[in-house]
């Protein structure tokens, strides 16, 4: 072996944070992943600083149409935030712990609480287009682990504890601010699939049978890197659309970025009210 340094995960991460720094000393709170359709939030930090995914060193490139693709951070409602405007997914041909890598890079910035959100086919008949769904628990269908591999002790530890994924008392939280503020939230099961297809109706009736809420492509491995660095986190799904036969009406991604414009202004009120309860109740000291 030559004595050629080995670039490891914490490297690749300590260079983008690197790359950050050299553009700001603006330190973050907390991490918001933005969805399909919702990365207009972005725009709404102040005194923003972006910093395109192109810049940034290891940092995967997302081609979904609806998402762009850059780093922005600023404050919003008393939180020091840094928003990913725009994710890639696996079916884009990442790995899962590519497409969690820059979930790694927000918390190594410093946010310690990051919201995920994202896009799903709701799998509970009774809800329709546009409800808002608080994420209580997920299942993992994904056939890739963004933790797969060996592990860096500097990260993580190698068998992160998944009991309470979703912080219990930032759900709490996230319910008393909808409540407060009148927007209907329900609380369920996010499942991530692989897609890109979308689920069959079988695989709909299965994912039902086994208790879950919201089927989608995104969030898991996110999640469990930020687990694995010790991250608490706050999920939310769009619920876009039914899911595959539910209606019988074939689905269209046209539906699915339709239905989160069409929700965005409430969906962007529900964060302000969680950034500033976060805020203000001494979440983010
Ligand atoms: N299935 C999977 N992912 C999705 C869906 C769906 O029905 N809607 C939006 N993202």
């Amino acid at each position: 072996m030559s004595g050629e340094p080995v670039d490891t995960l914490y490297d690749r991460v300590q260079a983008a944070v690197t790359a950050v720094r050299k553009r700001t000393d603006f330190v973050p709170q907390v991490g918001l992943i933005l969805g399909s359709g919702l990365g207009g939030f972005a725009d709404s930090l102040e005194q923003p600083v972006a910093i395109d995914y192109g810049d940034l060193p290891h940092f995967p490139r997302s081609h979904v149409a609806g998402h762009k693709g850059r780093l922005v951070l600023g404050r919003r409602s008393g939180a020091a935030c840094v928003a990913m405007q725009g994710r890639v997914h696996m079916y884009e041909g990442h790995s899962a712990a590519v497409a969690a890598f820059p979930a790694r890079v927000l918390i190594a910035l410093g946010a310690k609480i990051v919201i995920v959100t994202n896009a799903a086919g709701g799998l509970n008949p009774w809800w329709s287009p546009g409800t808002l769904m608080l994420i209580r628990d997920h299942v993992d269908f994904l056939r890739d682990h963004a933790l797969r591999g060996p592990n860096d002790d500097r990260l993580g530890p190698r068998f992160p504890d998944m009991t309470t994924a979703y912080a219990p008392e930032l759900r709490a939280l996230v319910k008393d601010v909808a409540a407060k503020a009148s927007i209907p939230l329900q609380e369920g099961v996010y499942v991530a699939m692989p897609g890109p297809t979308y689920e069959t109706p079988a695989e709909v009736k299965m994912l039902q049978t086994i208790g879950a809420d919201a089927t989608g492509m995104s969030t898991v491995p996110e999640v469990c890197v930020a687990r694995h660095m010790g991250a608490r986190v706050i999920g939310i799904s769009c619920i876009t659309n039914q899911a595959a036969g539910i209606t019988g009406a074939a689905l269209s991604h046209d539906e699915v970025t339709e239905t989160a414009t069409r929700v965005r202004a409430t969906f962007e009120g529900l964060l302000d009210g969680i950034l500033a309860a976060l805020a203000t109740r001494g979440e983010l000291a």
